[in-house]
């Protein structure tokens, strides 16, 4: 395809300015992918690097082997301390896309710490050279799912006990709309009501769990999350059977009913003993396998707020508020009440959800609020002990 001078245009993200080939009015339509409202997931990649590099005490060598216009690398390379970053390897399957990289790598002036590829992802994963050092993290940012990509990457990442980063965009599929689709791939049941996302979040957490597990490797979530049309795992490789054997118990299925919104989870290997809902009978819908245990690491995430002044973060406020939720629910167990089916089944209306948390903390319960959901409420308190609150309203 011809290239031509005036359809370049310069976009700056972070701190970060660079070229993009804007050929068309609306994202997918363009020759190569821009999405400037995944800044935020770029944003908390930067966050995420800064909390790790400090945490390891050690320069990263960073994988992004589907680059687009190659936005998350330069802003890794402009925008974290130069002396951090050993190398980027950056990679997309389309020339156009390659085009792109070329040009602004020259432009930013980082030809000296960056490799370009020109390759699909899969050969990229394939030929990384299993040696000390060579590759940190690897940050997976497909079309659609990542899933075909997990294995090769956990592989490659095992000598340095790296981290893997992954976005999903196929919720369509992790979100019950196809769920002869999210069987085949995901060997999974989802759902579309209220726990959709978190569960969609689990399901491919359980994934990776299991792929790491067949390649005697564990993974521990440090920063897990749904936001608007995306799912972002971002994962610790420990290159121990143990921890995956401990690990696996926490897989399980997550009961729920649709009416009013009771729960339970239980582990893959238990039963539950009633699957009729214990309020109103109505049948608990199933899903999973899925993963129960922690979405987050808080050492991670309190370096990550500890560090947001540290960048010229656009979105800095939201960020700030997002990683305040996630330290406000990081020691719940996993799923939530979805406050506006109890007050169904409680026949009430006009409580507010503050007024009920701020019940449930006058009687001495722990609650939290939700990322996944602003009507969600998180407690160590029993749907009893909820009902009970929203009665006295
Ligand atoms: C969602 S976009 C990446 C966006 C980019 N990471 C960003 O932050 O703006 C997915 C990219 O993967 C590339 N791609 C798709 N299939 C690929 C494959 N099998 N191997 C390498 N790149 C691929 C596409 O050309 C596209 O540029
Ligand atoms: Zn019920």
């Amino acid at each position: 395809m011809e290239i031509s001078e005036d359809k370049w245009e310069e976009v700056t993200e972070g701190s970060t300015t660079f070229s993009i080939y804007k050929d068309a009015d609306i994202i997918y339509d363009a020759s190569v992918f821009y999405n400037p409202k995944m800044a935020i997931n770029r944003d908390l990649t930067i966050l995420s690097l800064s909390s790790i590099i400090k945490k390891e005490q050690k320069k990263i060598c960073f994988l992004d082997p589907f680059a687009g216009t190659g936005v998350r690398s330069y802003r890794i390379m402009n925008e974290l301390p130069q002396n951090s970053v050993e190398k980027v390897v950056v990679g997309d399957i389309n020339p156009i896309a390659v085009n792109i990289i070329t040009r602004n790598s020259t432009n930013l002036n980082l030809n000296e710490k960056m490799e370009i590829k020109h390759s699909n992802a899969i050969n990229i994963l394939d030929s990384l050279p299993k040696k000390k050092d060579t590759t940190h993290i690897i940050d997976l940012d497909p079309f659609g799912s990542p899933i075909e990509y997990i294995e090769e990457s956990l592989r490659a990442l095992r000598i340095n006990e790296g981290y893997l980063f992954a976005t999903a965009t196929d919720l369509q599929v992790l979100c019950g709309k196809f769920p002869d689709s999210c069987y085949r791939i995901y060997n999974a049941f989802s759902t579309r009501l209220f726990l959709c996302h978190e569960v969609a979040l689990r399901i491919l957490i359980c994934n990776i769990i299991t792929s790491a597990g067949r390649l005697g490797l564990a993974v521990e979530p440090i920063l897990c999350y749904h936001h608007e049309h995306f799912l972002r795992v971002k994962v610790k490789v420990k290159d121990s059977k143990d921890v995956a054997n401990q690990q696996h118990k926490k897989l399980g299925f997550v009961y729920f009913c649709k009416k009013c919104s009771y729960l339970a989870t239980v582990e893959l290997s238990k039963e539950l003993d009633n699957t009729l809902c214990s309020y109103c009978s109505e049948k608990l819908e199933k899903a999973g396998p899925l993963w129960l245990g922690n979405l987050y690491e808080i050492e991670h995430i309190e370096q990550m707020k500890n560090d947001i002044g540290l960048f010229s973060l656009q979105l800095e406020k939201k960020i700030e508020k997002f990683l305040d939720f996630v330290l406000d629910e990081i020691d719940f167990p996993p799923f939530f009440y979805y406050i506006p089916f109890i007050l169904r089944y409680c026949k009430k209306e006009g409580v507010s959800i503050n007024q009920i948390i701020d019940s449930l903390r006058a009687k001495g319960f722990a609650v939290s609020r939700t990322i996944f959901d602003p009507q969600g409420l998180k407690t160590d308190a029993s749907y009893d002990e909820i009902v009970k609150v929203i009665e006295q309203y």
